[in-house]
Protein backbone atom coordinates (compact mmCIF):
# COMPACT_ATOMS: atom_id res chain seq x y z
CA UNK A 1 0.00 0.00 0.00
CA UNK A 2 2.82 2.69 0.65
CA UNK A 3 4.67 1.21 -1.86
CA UNK A 4 1.62 2.68 -4.17
CA UNK A 5 1.45 5.72 -2.25
CA UNK A 6 4.81 6.29 -2.80
CA UNK A 7 4.84 5.30 -7.06
CA UNK A 8 1.08 8.02 -7.00
CA UNK A 9 3.31 10.94 -5.04
CA UNK A 10 5.91 10.39 -7.24
CA UNK A 11 3.53 10.22 -10.93
CA UNK A 12 2.14 13.65 -9.66
CA UNK A 13 5.00 15.25 -9.05
CA UNK A 14 6.42 14.55 -12.69
CA UNK A 15 3.02 15.76 -14.02
CA UNK A 16 3.40 19.00 -11.64
CA UNK A 17 6.73 19.71 -12.50
CA UNK A 18 6.05 19.13 -16.58
CA UNK A 19 3.00 21.35 -15.86
CA UNK A 20 4.84 24.20 -14.46
CA UNK A 21 8.17 24.09 -17.34
CA UNK A 22 5.02 24.63 -20.12
CA UNK A 23 3.52 27.60 -18.15
CA UNK A 24 6.97 29.14 -17.86
CA UNK A 25 7.60 29.14 -21.82
CA UNK A 26 8.21 32.38 -23.24
CA UNK A 27 5.13 32.07 -25.79
CA UNK A 28 3.23 31.72 -22.74
CA UNK A 29 3.83 34.54 -21.29
CA UNK A 30 1.17 36.81 -22.74
CA UNK A 31 -1.16 34.73 -20.53
CA UNK A 32 0.40 36.22 -17.70
CA UNK A 33 -0.33 39.42 -16.32
CA UNK A 34 2.26 41.62 -14.93
CA UNK A 35 2.80 40.58 -11.51
CA UNK A 36 4.03 37.11 -12.60
CA UNK A 37 6.05 38.56 -15.24
CA UNK A 38 7.95 40.26 -12.65
CA UNK A 39 8.12 37.13 -10.78
CA UNK A 40 9.53 35.39 -13.38
CA UNK A 41 12.32 37.83 -14.13
CA UNK A 42 13.51 37.22 -10.64
CA UNK A 43 14.02 33.63 -12.15
CA UNK A 44 11.21 31.93 -9.60
CA UNK A 45 7.68 31.30 -9.80
CA UNK A 46 6.20 32.68 -6.49
CA UNK A 47 2.71 31.06 -4.96
CA UNK A 48 1.93 30.07 -8.46
CA UNK A 49 -1.65 28.98 -7.56
CA UNK A 50 -1.55 25.02 -8.58
CA UNK A 51 -5.25 25.03 -8.56
CA UNK A 52 -4.77 25.58 -11.99
CA UNK A 53 -3.30 21.89 -11.90
CA UNK A 54 -4.29 19.70 -8.65
CA UNK A 55 -5.65 22.02 -6.34
CA UNK A 56 -2.44 22.69 -4.15
CA UNK A 57 -0.14 25.38 -4.37
CA UNK A 58 3.56 25.59 -3.95
CA UNK A 59 5.47 28.67 -2.82
CA UNK A 60 8.63 28.79 -4.83
CA UNK A 61 9.76 26.90 -8.25
CA UNK A 62 13.21 27.47 -9.64
CA UNK A 63 13.32 26.80 -13.19
CA UNK A 64 16.81 26.77 -15.07
CA UNK A 65 17.07 25.92 -18.98
CA UNK A 66 14.49 28.61 -20.26
CA UNK A 67 15.87 30.76 -17.48
CA UNK A 68 17.83 33.63 -19.72
CA UNK A 69 14.86 33.82 -22.69
CA UNK A 70 12.04 34.22 -20.05
CA UNK A 71 13.84 36.61 -17.88
CA UNK A 72 14.10 38.80 -21.47
CA UNK A 73 10.62 38.22 -22.73
CA UNK A 74 9.20 38.67 -19.22
CA UNK A 75 10.87 42.59 -19.39
CA UNK A 76 9.78 43.01 -22.35
CA UNK A 77 5.88 42.33 -20.97
CA UNK A 78 6.80 44.52 -17.86
CA UNK A 79 8.14 47.66 -19.38
CA UNK A 80 5.36 47.55 -22.66
CA UNK A 81 2.26 46.14 -21.32
CA UNK A 82 -0.15 49.13 -21.29
CA UNK A 83 2.34 51.18 -22.99
CA UNK A 84 1.51 53.62 -25.79
CA UNK A 85 3.97 52.84 -28.94
CA UNK A 86 3.66 54.81 -31.88
CA UNK A 87 5.30 53.37 -34.94
CA UNK A 88 5.30 55.47 -37.51
CA UNK A 89 5.57 53.35 -41.62
CA UNK A 90 4.25 50.35 -39.20
CA UNK A 91 2.42 49.71 -42.41
CA UNK A 92 5.57 48.48 -44.38
CA UNK A 93 8.27 45.55 -44.09
CA UNK A 94 9.68 46.49 -40.56
CA UNK A 95 6.93 48.65 -39.27
CA UNK A 96 4.66 46.06 -39.72
CA UNK A 97 6.32 43.03 -37.91
CA UNK A 98 7.46 45.69 -35.06
CA UNK A 99 3.13 46.33 -34.47
CA UNK A 100 2.73 42.50 -34.96
CA UNK A 101 5.56 41.97 -31.69
CA UNK A 102 4.50 44.93 -29.61
CA UNK A 103 0.34 44.17 -29.69
CA UNK A 104 1.50 40.45 -28.26
CA UNK A 105 3.38 41.82 -26.05
CA UNK A 106 0.70 43.75 -24.75
CA UNK A 107 1.65 47.48 -26.18
CA UNK A 108 -1.31 49.69 -27.15
CA UNK A 109 0.33 50.43 -30.52
CA UNK A 110 -0.75 53.72 -33.42
CA UNK A 111 1.06 53.41 -36.63
CA UNK A 112 1.23 56.38 -38.82
CA UNK A 113 1.79 55.64 -42.37
CA UNK A 114 1.08 57.16 -45.61
CA UNK A 115 0.74 53.94 -47.77
CA UNK A 116 3.03 55.08 -50.19
CA UNK A 117 5.32 52.18 -49.79
CA UNK A 118 3.31 50.07 -47.38
CA UNK A 119 -0.14 48.12 -47.80
CA UNK A 120 -3.02 47.72 -45.88
CA UNK A 121 -2.70 44.32 -46.32
CA UNK A 122 0.29 44.28 -43.90
CA UNK A 123 -1.86 45.03 -41.03
CA UNK A 124 -4.49 41.94 -41.59
CA UNK A 125 -3.14 40.08 -39.22
CA UNK A 126 -3.74 42.55 -36.12
CA UNK A 127 -5.64 45.49 -37.67
CA UNK A 128 -8.73 44.09 -35.51
CA UNK A 129 -6.70 44.06 -32.04
CA UNK A 130 -8.14 46.26 -29.51
CA UNK A 131 -4.85 47.69 -28.79
CA UNK A 132 -4.38 49.05 -32.34
CA UNK A 133 -4.75 52.11 -34.13
CA UNK A 134 -3.86 53.23 -37.37
CA UNK A 135 -3.30 56.48 -38.41
CA UNK A 136 -3.63 57.61 -42.05
CA UNK A 137 -1.19 60.31 -42.35
CA UNK A 138 1.88 61.85 -43.43
CA UNK A 139 5.51 62.45 -41.59
CA UNK A 140 5.83 65.62 -43.75
CA UNK A 141 2.80 67.61 -41.81
CA UNK A 142 4.07 68.43 -38.23
CA UNK A 143 0.45 68.68 -37.00
CA UNK A 144 -0.06 65.16 -38.16
CA UNK A 145 3.56 64.00 -36.65
CA UNK A 146 1.94 66.41 -32.98
CA UNK A 147 -1.18 64.03 -33.41
CA UNK A 148 0.54 61.17 -34.12
CA UNK A 149 2.73 61.66 -30.64
CA UNK A 150 0.29 63.26 -28.45
CA UNK A 151 -0.01 60.92 -24.77
CA UNK A 152 2.70 58.18 -26.56
CA UNK A 153 5.37 56.63 -24.24
CA UNK A 154 7.24 55.27 -26.87
CA UNK A 155 8.07 55.93 -30.84
CA UNK A 156 9.80 53.39 -32.85
CA UNK A 157 10.27 55.55 -35.90
CA UNK A 158 10.42 53.72 -39.34
CA UNK A 159 8.65 55.90 -41.77
CA UNK A 160 10.54 56.94 -44.72
CA UNK A 161 11.47 56.18 -48.68
CA UNK A 162 14.06 53.29 -48.55
CA UNK A 163 16.13 52.22 -51.95
CA UNK A 164 18.89 53.51 -53.34
CA UNK A 165 18.48 53.80 -56.99
CA UNK A 166 14.81 55.18 -56.10
CA UNK A 167 16.80 58.42 -54.26
CA UNK A 168 19.15 58.72 -57.16
CA UNK A 169 15.85 58.72 -59.52
CA UNK A 170 13.64 61.46 -57.11
CA UNK A 171 16.28 62.71 -54.13
CA UNK A 172 14.07 65.57 -53.53
CA UNK A 173 10.95 63.29 -52.49
CA UNK A 174 13.91 61.41 -50.63
CA UNK A 175 14.87 64.24 -48.62
CA UNK A 176 11.51 65.55 -47.93
CA UNK A 177 10.24 62.24 -45.91
CA UNK A 178 13.85 61.26 -44.63
CA UNK A 179 14.94 64.27 -43.36
CA UNK A 180 12.06 66.66 -43.23
CA UNK A 181 10.24 64.18 -41.87
CA UNK A 182 12.23 62.74 -39.12
CA UNK A 183 12.76 66.45 -38.23
CA UNK A 184 9.15 66.50 -37.73
CA UNK A 185 8.81 63.62 -35.83
CA UNK A 186 11.97 64.47 -33.48
CA UNK A 187 10.01 67.82 -32.52
CA UNK A 188 6.78 66.36 -31.86
CA UNK A 189 8.19 63.68 -29.94
CA UNK A 190 10.32 66.11 -28.18
CA UNK A 191 7.25 68.19 -27.21
CA UNK A 192 4.78 65.27 -26.23
CA UNK A 193 7.84 64.22 -23.70
CA UNK A 194 8.12 61.06 -25.08
CA UNK A 195 10.14 58.48 -23.23
CA UNK A 196 12.01 56.67 -25.82
CA UNK A 197 12.58 57.16 -29.58
CA UNK A 198 14.52 54.39 -31.01
CA UNK A 199 14.29 55.24 -35.02
CA UNK A 200 15.46 53.43 -38.33
CA UNK A 201 19.12 54.53 -39.75
CA UNK A 202 20.86 52.67 -41.89
CA UNK A 203 24.35 50.94 -42.67
CA UNK A 204 23.86 52.83 -45.93
CA UNK A 205 25.93 55.70 -43.95
CA UNK A 206 29.27 53.52 -44.31
CA UNK A 207 29.46 54.79 -47.68
CA UNK A 208 32.99 55.19 -49.29
CA UNK A 209 34.53 53.22 -46.06
CA UNK A 210 36.30 50.39 -47.10
CA UNK A 211 37.11 49.01 -43.56
CA UNK A 212 35.72 45.41 -42.73
CA UNK A 213 33.68 44.85 -40.56
CA UNK A 214 32.04 48.35 -40.50
CA UNK A 215 32.54 50.10 -36.62
CA UNK A 216 30.05 52.62 -35.80
CA UNK A 217 32.29 55.32 -35.05
CA UNK A 218 34.16 54.92 -38.58
CA UNK A 219 32.03 56.12 -41.26
CA UNK A 220 32.79 57.27 -45.22
CA UNK A 221 31.21 59.47 -47.64
CA UNK A 222 28.09 59.08 -48.27
CA UNK A 223 27.09 57.39 -51.85
CA UNK A 224 23.59 58.42 -52.61
CA UNK A 225 21.27 60.87 -51.69
CA UNK A 226 19.30 58.41 -49.55
CA UNK A 227 22.77 57.59 -47.95
CA UNK A 228 22.37 61.49 -46.78
CA UNK A 229 19.08 61.75 -45.68
CA UNK A 230 20.25 58.52 -43.10
CA UNK A 231 22.96 60.31 -41.81
CA UNK A 232 21.46 63.45 -41.58
CA UNK A 233 18.94 61.38 -39.44
CA UNK A 234 21.51 60.61 -36.90
CA UNK A 235 23.24 64.45 -36.79
CA UNK A 236 19.85 65.77 -35.83
CA UNK A 237 19.34 62.95 -32.98
CA UNK A 238 22.58 64.04 -32.03
CA UNK A 239 21.79 67.78 -32.40
CA UNK A 240 18.85 67.17 -30.07
CA UNK A 241 20.41 65.68 -27.33
CA UNK A 242 22.75 68.40 -27.26
CA UNK A 243 20.29 70.99 -27.72
CA UNK A 244 17.18 70.32 -26.16
CA UNK A 245 18.70 66.88 -24.03
CA UNK A 246 16.41 64.70 -25.88
CA UNK A 247 17.54 61.07 -25.91
CA UNK A 248 17.09 59.07 -28.90
CA UNK A 249 18.50 55.60 -30.45
CA UNK A 250 19.54 55.03 -33.46
CA UNK A 251 19.34 51.12 -35.04
CA UNK A 252 21.73 51.19 -38.32
CA UNK A 253 20.08 48.08 -40.52
CA UNK A 254 21.98 46.08 -42.45
CA UNK A 255 19.82 44.53 -45.54
CA UNK A 256 17.09 43.22 -43.75
CA UNK A 257 14.95 40.58 -44.95
CA UNK A 258 11.81 38.21 -44.08
CA UNK A 259 8.30 38.11 -43.92
CA UNK A 260 5.93 40.96 -45.79
CA UNK A 261 8.76 42.43 -47.68
CA UNK A 262 7.89 43.77 -50.72
CA UNK A 263 8.56 41.30 -53.67
CA UNK A 264 7.17 43.54 -56.38
CA UNK A 265 8.14 47.09 -58.12
CA UNK A 266 11.32 48.63 -59.41
CA UNK A 267 13.07 49.01 -56.14
CA UNK A 268 12.25 45.59 -54.42
CA UNK A 269 14.88 44.51 -52.38
CA UNK A 270 16.96 41.71 -53.52
CA UNK A 271 15.94 39.05 -51.48
CA UNK A 272 12.12 39.46 -51.89
CA UNK A 273 12.62 39.95 -56.12
CA UNK A 274 14.69 36.86 -56.38
CA UNK A 275 12.50 34.90 -54.65
CA UNK A 276 9.40 35.65 -56.77
CA UNK A 277 11.48 35.44 -59.44
CA UNK A 278 13.08 31.97 -58.65
CA UNK A 279 9.15 31.11 -57.43
CA UNK A 280 7.58 31.73 -61.12
CA UNK A 281 10.93 29.71 -62.61
CA UNK A 282 12.37 33.15 -63.86
CA UNK A 283 16.23 34.26 -63.96
CA UNK A 284 17.05 36.45 -61.42
CA UNK A 285 19.73 39.31 -62.76
CA UNK A 286 22.68 39.57 -60.42
CA UNK A 287 24.19 43.39 -60.70
CA UNK A 288 27.76 42.96 -61.54
CA UNK A 289 29.78 39.77 -61.29
CA UNK A 290 28.00 38.06 -58.19
CA UNK A 291 30.77 38.96 -55.41
CA UNK A 292 29.46 41.70 -53.73
CA UNK A 293 28.50 40.79 -50.77
CA UNK A 294 26.21 42.00 -47.81
CA UNK A 295 25.33 41.65 -43.92
CA UNK A 296 21.71 39.85 -45.05
CA UNK A 297 19.65 40.55 -41.71
CA UNK A 298 16.67 38.27 -40.73
CA UNK A 299 13.78 40.14 -39.66
CA UNK A 300 13.48 38.36 -36.29
CA UNK A 301 16.94 39.79 -35.19
CA UNK A 302 15.79 43.31 -35.75
CA UNK A 303 12.86 43.16 -33.79
CA UNK A 304 15.17 41.97 -31.25
CA UNK A 305 17.47 44.58 -31.50
CA UNK A 306 14.36 47.27 -31.23
CA UNK A 307 12.66 45.59 -28.28
CA UNK A 308 16.24 45.81 -26.36
CA UNK A 309 16.79 49.71 -27.40
CA UNK A 310 12.85 49.91 -26.63
CA UNK A 311 13.73 48.54 -23.30
CA UNK A 312 16.94 49.32 -21.88
CA UNK A 313 17.31 50.78 -19.06
CA UNK A 314 21.25 51.32 -19.29
CA UNK A 315 22.40 55.26 -19.64
CA UNK A 316 25.14 54.75 -21.25
CA UNK A 317 22.53 52.75 -24.11
CA UNK A 318 21.14 55.97 -25.12
CA UNK A 319 22.06 58.52 -27.55
CA UNK A 320 24.24 55.95 -29.67
CA UNK A 321 23.76 54.42 -32.97
CA UNK A 322 24.44 50.51 -33.45
CA UNK A 323 24.79 48.00 -36.20
CA UNK A 324 21.66 46.28 -36.24
CA UNK A 325 22.71 42.99 -38.05
CA UNK A 326 23.77 39.24 -37.81
CA UNK A 327 27.88 40.01 -38.14
CA UNK A 328 28.23 37.86 -41.40
CA UNK A 329 28.34 38.48 -45.05
CA UNK A 330 27.04 36.77 -47.92
CA UNK A 331 28.07 37.17 -51.77
CA UNK A 332 25.40 37.62 -54.15
CA UNK A 333 26.61 34.33 -55.86
CA UNK A 334 26.23 32.37 -52.36
CA UNK A 335 22.44 34.17 -51.82
CA UNK A 336 21.15 32.77 -54.95
CA UNK A 337 22.62 29.21 -54.74
CA UNK A 338 21.15 29.09 -51.08
CA UNK A 339 17.54 30.59 -52.48
CA UNK A 340 18.07 27.72 -55.00
CA UNK A 341 18.26 24.92 -52.54
CA UNK A 342 15.74 26.35 -50.61
CA UNK A 343 12.87 27.17 -53.03
CA UNK A 344 14.04 23.53 -54.77
CA UNK A 345 12.31 21.62 -51.79
CA UNK A 346 9.32 23.21 -52.97
CA UNK A 347 9.82 22.69 -56.42
CA UNK A 348 12.13 20.88 -57.98
CA UNK A 349 12.47 22.75 -61.13
CA UNK A 350 13.72 25.81 -59.21
CA UNK A 351 17.18 24.28 -58.85
CA UNK A 352 17.64 24.12 -62.84
CA UNK A 353 16.90 27.61 -63.14
CA UNK A 354 19.52 29.97 -64.92
CA UNK A 355 21.34 33.03 -62.90
CA UNK A 356 22.05 35.69 -65.17
CA UNK A 357 24.56 38.93 -64.78
CA UNK A 358 24.31 42.38 -65.71
CA UNK A 359 25.64 45.55 -65.16
CA UNK A 360 26.65 47.19 -61.71
CA UNK A 361 24.00 49.50 -59.95
CA UNK A 362 25.53 52.99 -59.04
CA UNK A 363 25.86 54.03 -55.80
CA UNK A 364 25.76 50.24 -53.95
CA UNK A 365 28.77 49.49 -51.78
CA UNK A 366 30.68 46.96 -53.16
CA UNK A 367 30.73 45.08 -49.45
CA UNK A 368 29.02 44.98 -46.36
CA UNK A 369 29.57 43.27 -43.02
CA UNK A 370 29.20 45.09 -39.33
CA UNK A 371 30.84 44.57 -36.02
CA UNK A 372 27.99 44.06 -33.86
CA UNK A 373 29.70 44.38 -30.71
CA UNK A 374 28.56 47.50 -29.47
CA UNK A 375 24.90 46.16 -29.72
CA UNK A 376 25.89 43.04 -27.93
CA UNK A 377 27.76 45.52 -25.17
CA UNK A 378 25.30 48.39 -24.44
CA UNK A 379 22.01 46.32 -25.80
CA UNK A 380 22.87 43.23 -24.55
CA UNK A 381 21.97 41.96 -28.46
CA UNK A 382 22.75 38.67 -29.23
CA UNK A 383 21.02 37.77 -32.48
CA UNK A 384 19.61 34.10 -33.28
CA UNK A 385 18.81 34.00 -37.06
CA UNK A 386 21.91 33.38 -39.23
CA UNK A 387 21.38 34.44 -42.71
CA UNK A 388 20.61 30.86 -43.78
CA UNK A 389 17.73 29.73 -40.79
CA UNK A 390 16.71 33.07 -41.83
CA UNK A 391 16.02 32.31 -45.44
CA UNK A 392 14.78 28.90 -45.06
CA UNK A 393 12.28 30.96 -42.77
CA UNK A 394 11.29 33.81 -45.15
CA UNK A 395 11.27 30.94 -48.73
CA UNK A 396 9.02 29.14 -46.72
CA UNK A 397 6.64 32.34 -45.61
CA UNK A 398 6.94 33.86 -49.24
CA UNK A 399 5.64 30.13 -50.62
CA UNK A 400 2.75 29.62 -48.12
CA UNK A 401 1.61 33.18 -48.77
CA UNK A 402 2.58 34.51 -52.15
CA UNK A 403 2.91 31.46 -54.48
N1 LIG B 1 14.72 47.07 -45.27
C1 LIG B 1 16.00 47.32 -45.10
O1 LIG B 1 16.88 46.52 -45.44
C2 LIG B 1 16.45 48.61 -44.47
C3 LIG B 1 17.83 48.87 -44.36
C4 LIG B 1 18.24 50.05 -43.77
C5 LIG B 1 17.30 50.94 -43.26
N2 LIG B 1 15.98 50.68 -43.43
C6 LIG B 1 15.01 51.66 -42.91
O2 LIG B 1 14.03 50.99 -42.15
C7 LIG B 1 12.79 51.65 -42.26
C8 LIG B 1 11.71 50.68 -42.69
O3 LIG B 1 12.06 50.15 -43.95
P1 LIG B 1 11.21 49.02 -44.67
O4 LIG B 1 12.16 48.12 -45.35
O5 LIG B 1 10.20 48.44 -43.75
O6 LIG B 1 10.49 49.88 -45.80
P2 LIG B 1 8.96 49.96 -46.22
O7 LIG B 1 8.93 50.79 -47.47
O8 LIG B 1 8.36 48.61 -46.28
O9 LIG B 1 8.32 50.76 -45.01
C9 LIG B 1 8.36 52.16 -44.91
C10 LIG B 1 6.98 52.61 -44.47
O10 LIG B 1 6.99 54.03 -44.32
C11 LIG B 1 5.80 54.55 -44.90
N3 LIG B 1 6.03 55.94 -45.32
C12 LIG B 1 6.83 56.37 -46.31
N4 LIG B 1 6.75 57.70 -46.43
C13 LIG B 1 5.89 58.12 -45.48
C14 LIG B 1 5.38 59.38 -45.11
N5 LIG B 1 5.74 60.49 -45.78
N6 LIG B 1 4.51 59.45 -44.08
C15 LIG B 1 4.11 58.33 -43.43
N7 LIG B 1 4.56 57.10 -43.75
C16 LIG B 1 5.43 57.00 -44.76
C17 LIG B 1 5.53 53.65 -46.10
O11 LIG B 1 4.21 53.71 -46.56
C18 LIG B 1 5.90 52.30 -45.50
O12 LIG B 1 4.80 51.70 -44.89
C19 LIG B 1 13.03 52.81 -43.21
O13 LIG B 1 13.32 53.96 -42.44
C20 LIG B 1 14.25 52.40 -43.98
O14 LIG B 1 14.97 53.49 -44.48
C21 LIG B 1 15.53 49.55 -44.02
Amino acid sequence: MEVEILFFAVGIFAVAKKRLQRTARPERLQCFGEGHAQEIEKGKIHFISLWKIFGIRVTSYEFDSELNSNKQKAKYVNTLTHKKILITGGAGFIGSNLCEELLNLGGIVTCLDNFSTGKKENLDSFKNHPNFTLIEGDIRDLETCRQACENQDFVLHEAALGSVPRSIHDPITSNAVNVSGFLNMLVAARDSGIKKFVYAASSSTYGDSETLPKVENQIGKPLSPYAVTKYVNELYADVFKKTYDFNSIGLRYFNVFGRRQDPNGAYAAVIPKFVMQLMNRESPIINGNGEYSRDFTYIDNIILINLLALTSENPAAENQVYNAAFGERTTLNDLTKYLKKYLSEFDSEIANVEIKYGDYRKGDVPHSLASIEKARELLNYNPKFSMKDGLKEAVKWYWENLK
